[in-house]
């Protein structure tokens, strides 16, 4: 049977400020710039879930996009979109919220719920030159 890896696309905005509590202000300027604005800033973030696994022969799917999609948003997209990282999502708290510790919070939110088929990677954009990229290592 062949295995297929499938993407569905998703789109937030959502509010941070990058900034270590352990660190003086000057080092938190100097390492993190205009993401650092203490008055808060945002971003129109772009999601890419990835999904790998047979495809069925009854479907001929990995699994059902729309099915995907729900499960995005009500374990991600929906707790996340016009909302501050800092203040509003739980599983960031505590957490600097760069993108890397944004796509490992939602991968570690999705991963579980994703079936069939397997959550093989996230891209996570948060403008339209940087991304970053997890695989659950
Ligand atoms: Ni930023």
């Amino acid at each position: 049977m062949p295995v297929v890896t499938v993407t569905r696309r998703l789109h937030f905005n959502a509010a941070h400020r990058v900034h270590n509590p352990a660190l003086s202000d000057e080092e938190n300027e100097h390492l993190f710039g205009k993401c650092n604005n203490p008055n808060w800033h945002g971003h129109n973030y772009i999601l890419d879930v990835s999904v790998r696994g047979p495809v069925d022969d009854r479907t001929g799917y990995v699994l059902d996009l729309a099915a995907l999609k729900r499960i995005a948003e009500e374990r991600a997209v929906d707790r996340i979109d016009h909302k501050n990282f800092n203040l509003d999502v739980p599983f960031m708290r505590g957490v600097i919220p760069t993108s890397e510790n944004i796509v490992v919070g939602i991968w570690r939110e999705l991963e579980p719920a994703i079936r069939p088929g397997k959550l093989v990677k996230l891209v996570l954009w948060e403008t339209p030159n940087n991304y970053v990229e997890y695989t659950g290592e």
